[in-house]
């Protein structure tokens, strides 16, 4: 398996009033491509600060991270947001779609940073709804479609310019547990066709259906466990 993600001895921190939180206090780790792997840990244990750095949204204190062998510490701005938009697909607990656009809109819009023409915007945009079953559901707005809907538009748009990474923040974490599984199966098949999926949750049902395990506990590895895809209810 390629490695596509390696990081070593990242450090982290932020700056409260007079004292200093170290988020990410030394983490060193490897992923391979096509992993699909649940990162858990409490709250406060620095996994959200750990996808953003994934993510190359921010950068660490200290530390290498290797995407695809290039050192993204050492890149510029406009390095890092190219080299994310290439990349990288982001899914985030509250959605994060633009209530005025519908979902086609909202799945394009994404797109028209990577100068991409009008039509083919609309193709790729239309070709990931379908992937996530929402066909019918093109010109709603997220208002006008439920929370398991507006989460797959957010996946629709995550995945549209193909990256070869999804990194998910709790993606079921506003859900009921049906629209939930759903969320979690889409991810599944998003893997089995070869994506890279990194999944962040406080699920153990979650986090056990996926093939490897982190836990995070202060801003530290405490736990690194491959499992076997558990079958996911039909
Ligand atoms: N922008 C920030 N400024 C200051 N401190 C921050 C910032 N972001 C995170 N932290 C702190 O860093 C630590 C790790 O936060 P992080 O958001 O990564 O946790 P988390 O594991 O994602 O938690 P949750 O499960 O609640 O989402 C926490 O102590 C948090 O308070
Ligand atoms: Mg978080």
């Amino acid at each position: 398996m390629k490695e596509l993600i390696s990081l070593s001895n990242i450090v982290k921190r932020y700056r409260s009033g007079e004292s200093e939180i170290r988020a990410l206090d030394g983490i060193s780790l490897s992923i391979g491509q096509g992993e699909f792997v649940a990162v858990t840990g409490m709250s406060g244990s620095g996994k959200s600060t750990l996808m953003n750095l994934l993510g190359c949204l921010d950068l660490p204190a200290e530390g290498t991270y290797l995407l695809d062998g290039i050192d993204v510490t050492t890149l510029t701005d406009r390095q890092l947001s190219e080299i994310r938009n290439e990349k990288i697909g982001f899914v985030f607990q509250g959605f994060n779609l633009i209530p005025s656009l519908n979902a086609l809109e909202n799945v394009e819009l994404p797109l028209t940073y990577r100068g991409l023409a009008k039509r083919k915007r609309r193709e790729l945009a239309e070709k990931a709804l379908c992937s996530v079953g929402l066909e019918t559901r093109m010109t709603h707005k997220p208002s006008q479609m439920s929370g398991g809907q507006q989460q797959r538009v957010a996946i629709a748009r995550a995945i549209a310019a193909n990256p070869e990474i999804v990194l998910a923040d709790e993606p079921t974490g506003n859900l009921d547990s049906a629209s939930g599984q759903e969320i979690l199966s889409i991810l599944t098949s998003l893997n089995q066709e070869g994506k890279t999926i990194i999944l962040i949750t406080h699920d153990p049902a979650i986090a056990s259906k996926t093939n490897r395990k982190i836990k995070i506990k202060n801003g530290r590895v405490s736990a690194d466990r491959m499992q076997k895809y558990e079958s996911l209810p039909s």
